[in-house]
């Protein structure tokens, strides 16, 4: 089955470490997807799809901006985020969002059902990506629009090449990814995120760049964030997943030493660079 091991991850314990710190990841990510979500302008009334809305944050606050003329809904291939996000989306009396727990990349949505579709660093985790956006495309109206955020490299965003380097020195690193291939830094490079979605049909790709501090996992003791922060990333659950408990807490002092000039009451304050995209389908 394509895909299967995001699936395992995201609906295993990758996605398990996700709602567990949602409130932490909301705070790290909310300013980034707020910015893309202004690019998107959801508008009163509108349809609109939210790609891999994980634990909900983005698909709840698409919902305030539709409106109860409008509606909302959170697409998903992990069990426990959506869960939770079923659970958010209840507590705060929505009823103009719906979520589906689907691989988007094997999910044939109905035809032309969304105004627009948007996701928060929910699209760089597909085996077949030109597959996932061709699927959006078709979900979309004519003239619809598409906006995401993804992140530039890792040399770019130091809250992921911090721990790169720090590892290189313990232990010997896995081959890098290929290039696309699913995982947090799949669109990094502009010219790959324009030619998967012109080939999915998408028009008049445009990507600006920001740059902005991140605060991640404020108000923790820094062994407990970098437990956290090892927990989450999926890169690095991979390479301690079977390791000797001894050379673990190795990982996990050499990290603490690494971060700590970066830790204050604000969480760990870093750099990061991300790109945000939009697209449409044409018009014509
Ligand atoms: C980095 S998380 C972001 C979650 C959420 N958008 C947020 O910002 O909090 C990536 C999300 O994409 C989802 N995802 C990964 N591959 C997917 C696929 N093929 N179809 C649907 N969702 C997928 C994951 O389950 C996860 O919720």
């Amino acid at each position: 089955m394509a895909n299967e091991k995001q699936r395992e991850f995201w609906s295993g314990k990758g996605g398990d470490n996700w709602v567990e710190h949602q409130a932490s990841m909301d705070h790290m990510l909310g300013p980034l997807g707020e910015r893309a979500l202004n690019k998107l302008g959801p508008i009163a009334g509108e349809n609109i799809l939210d790609i891999g809305c994980g634990t909900g944050a983005t698909t709840l606050a698409i919902a305030d901006r539709v409106g109860t003329a409008g509606s909302v809904s959170g697409a998903d291939i992990s069990k426990p985020m959506l869960t939770l996000a079923q659970q958010r989306a209840k507590g705060a009396g929505l009823a103009n969002v719906a979520f589906q727990n689907v691989d988007i990349q094997d999910h044939a949505f109905e035809t032309e059902c969304f105004d627009a579709a948007f996701s928060r660093f929910g699209v760089m985790f597909f085996e077949k990506p030109v597959d996932a956006f061709t699927n959006v495309f078709t979900s979309l109206v004519s003239g619809g629009r598409l906006a995401f955020v993804c992140w530039q490299s890792p040399a770019k965003n130091p809250w992921q090449s911090l721990a790169a380097h720090t590892l290189s020195s313990l232990v010997e690193m896995p081959p890098p990814a290929p290039e696309g291939g699913p995982g947090p830094f799949a669109f990094q490079e502009s010219d790959y995120v324009c030619d998967i979605l012109s080939s999915a049909g998408f028009a008049a790709v445009e990507l600006s760049n920001h740059e902005q501090t991140l605060e991640m996992y404020p108000g923790m003791a820094l062994p407990e964030t970098i437990e956290a922060y090892m927990s989450i990333n999926p890169a690095l659950r991979a390479m301690i997943a079977d390791m000797p408990e001894g050379k673990r807490t190795n990982i996990v002092d050499a990290l603490v030493d690494a971060f700590r000039p970066y830790h204050s009451d604000r969480g760990l304050v870093l750099e990061s660079a991300t790109s945000v995209v939009i697209a449409r389908k044409s018009a014509d």
